[in-house]
């Protein structure tokens, strides 16, 4: 078997991001655009990658750690930046694809294709094309009476009638090694921008009597590269689209799809249905037959089966099965929340744990808390688990009943089963099966009203 290599070329500056980070590190769908490339290029069944980086290397190779990288210090062209990945590939054998880092809808599927039918059409060199309504901007592959292809002009340098010409260069290319770099060593800068074109290996190649072929991928939507925020937008878009029809195929409902967004690396279980303005991000695992939205963020969370989450933000955190959260709660980071419990309007919880079928349905601040099974937290209830410098711990013990309108100080404990008055502000521990009232009795003055004494007007 042939050996298959990659090569990205990721060294580009991106004027037109208008960013202050390298272009290929903004992220589509919890993934950066150059991640996206590398996957299509790892579903593809190439053997070894070198990545080619230059402008903001250290930012780019910071995000994709341990890889091939090839460093191109001055960016001098696209023919420039594959020549800097030849100390990786010379004396090897076999054939390269050439990519750019900024085209991140290229699939595996369009890749394992082009390569197939480089193999079989025998080729030095397979141009992976398409044909566009709009080809301003791109290489156009020129063929000559008989369709063979006889070069790629770039935008800057085509004359009006090349133009018009609706075959575009992807960027993308399956070579035969040795060809390549041959080639390579060939090209010059004068052209219009006066750099390397990569593009003009094929004139190389076709000169010395070798087979170049094109490759024309049926979705021309893979060649989209990105150069400012809308092309990122409209990018996002597509990959948005794929991964809920992903979903979609698995047995999830999307009420509003076009409302929602999934990051790549997002689970959901069947039967489960996404309503409108749902945003679901990092690692999140979300089980059967739940009902997440409308207007819901979860991100890198795990959600059990038959969970409800309405109009709710949900951080880092855990939900356990039949457990209905919101509408309007706000889980944050840490937080682990058993079965069957309810977690209402206008609750908060951060680094706590709530243990099964506890309800905690309205207007109630839980942080820095362990909160037992079968327990009340009544309307407005406030674990006070900051003095200013520290944070402190309260902990509720199973079957507990905390009236409304209670502050806990912490650190505290309420022991199992044991009732706190409506009301109270508690500062020490409350025994098992205990009352604790801790609030001034309420005193009455008889007529108060009308012995007042109003200021004269
Ligand atoms: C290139 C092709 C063009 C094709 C288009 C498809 C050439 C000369 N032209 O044009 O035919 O239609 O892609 O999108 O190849 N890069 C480097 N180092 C450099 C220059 C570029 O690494 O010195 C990288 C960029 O980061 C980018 C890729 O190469 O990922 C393409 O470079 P870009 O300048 O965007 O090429 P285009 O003008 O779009
Ligand atoms: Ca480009």
């Amino acid at each position: 078997m042939e050996k298959i290599f990659s090569v990205v070329l990721a060294a580009g500056e991106g004027k037109r991001m208008k960013s202050s980070k390298s272009k290929l590190l903004h992220k589509i769908c919890g993934r950066t655009i150059v991640e996206w490339v590398l996957d299509a290029v790892a579903g593809a069944g190439i053997d070894e990658s070198i990545i080619v980086v230059g402008h903001k290397s250290e930012q780019v190779k910071e995000c994709l750690g341990n890889k091939q990288y090839a460093i191109q210090e001055k960016q001098l062209g696209t023919g420039h930046a594959v020549m800097q990945s030849e100390e990786f590939l010379k004396g090897k054998k076999g054939i390269v694809v050439v990519l750019c880092g900024d085209t991140p809808l290229i699939t595996s599927e369009t890749l394992k294709n082009a390569i197939e039918a480089h193999k079989a059409d025998n080729n030095n060199v397979t141009i992976i094309t398409s044909m566009v309504d709009n080809p301003f901007g791109y290489g156009r592959v020129l063929r000559n009476s008989q369709g063979t292809v006889e070069k790629i002009v770039e935008q800057a340098d085509a004359t009006d009638k090349e133009k018009s010409c609706k075959e575009i260069n992807s960027g993308m290319y399956c070579f035969n090694l040795e060809d390549l770099f041959r080639a390579l060593n060939s090209i010059n800068n004068n052209n219009k921008q006066g750099e390397y074109y990569l593009t003009d290996t094929i004139e190389v190649l076709i000169n010395e009597g070798k087979r170049v072929g094109a490759f024309k991928m049926s979705d021309s939507t893979e060649i989209l590269g990105i150069n400012d925020r809308i092309q990122l937008a409209q990018a996002t878009e597509v990959i948005r689209n794929r991964i809920i029809k992903e979903h979609m195929l698995n047995g999830v409902s999307f009420i509003m799809p076009n409302t929602n967004c999934l990051d790549y690396n997002v689970r959901i279980g069947k039967d489960t249905v996404v309503y409108s303005g749902t945003i679901i991000e990092g690692e999140t695992s979300i089980g059967e037959n739940c009902i997440i939205g409308p207007n819901t963020r979860v991100v890198s969370s795990i959600v059990d089966d038959d969970v409800e989450i309405n109009n709710s933000v949900v951080l880092k955190s855990s939900i356990s099965s039949g457990t209905k959260v919101g509408p309007f709660a706000y889980l944050r980071p840490n937080s682990k929340i058993g079965k069957k419990v309810k977690v209402g309007d206008f609750v908060e919880v951060k680094n706590s744990s709530i243990g099964d079928n506890t309800k905690i349905s309205h207007l109630t601040y839980v942080g820095d808390a362990e909160v037992g099974k079968n327990v009340n937290l009544g309307c407005g209830v406030v674990t006070v688990n900051y003095d200013g410098k520290n944070k402190s711990k309260t902990i509720i013990g199973d079957n507990a009943f905390i009236g409304c309108n209670v502050n806990l100080i912490a650190p505290v404990e309420v022991k199992n089963n044991a009732y706190v008055a409506a009301g109270s502000t508690i500062t020490d521990q409350v025994p098992e099966d205990g009352l604790a009232i801790a609030r001034s009795r309420q005193l009455i003055k008889e007529n108060w009203v009308k012995k007042r004494v109003f200021d004269k007007e």
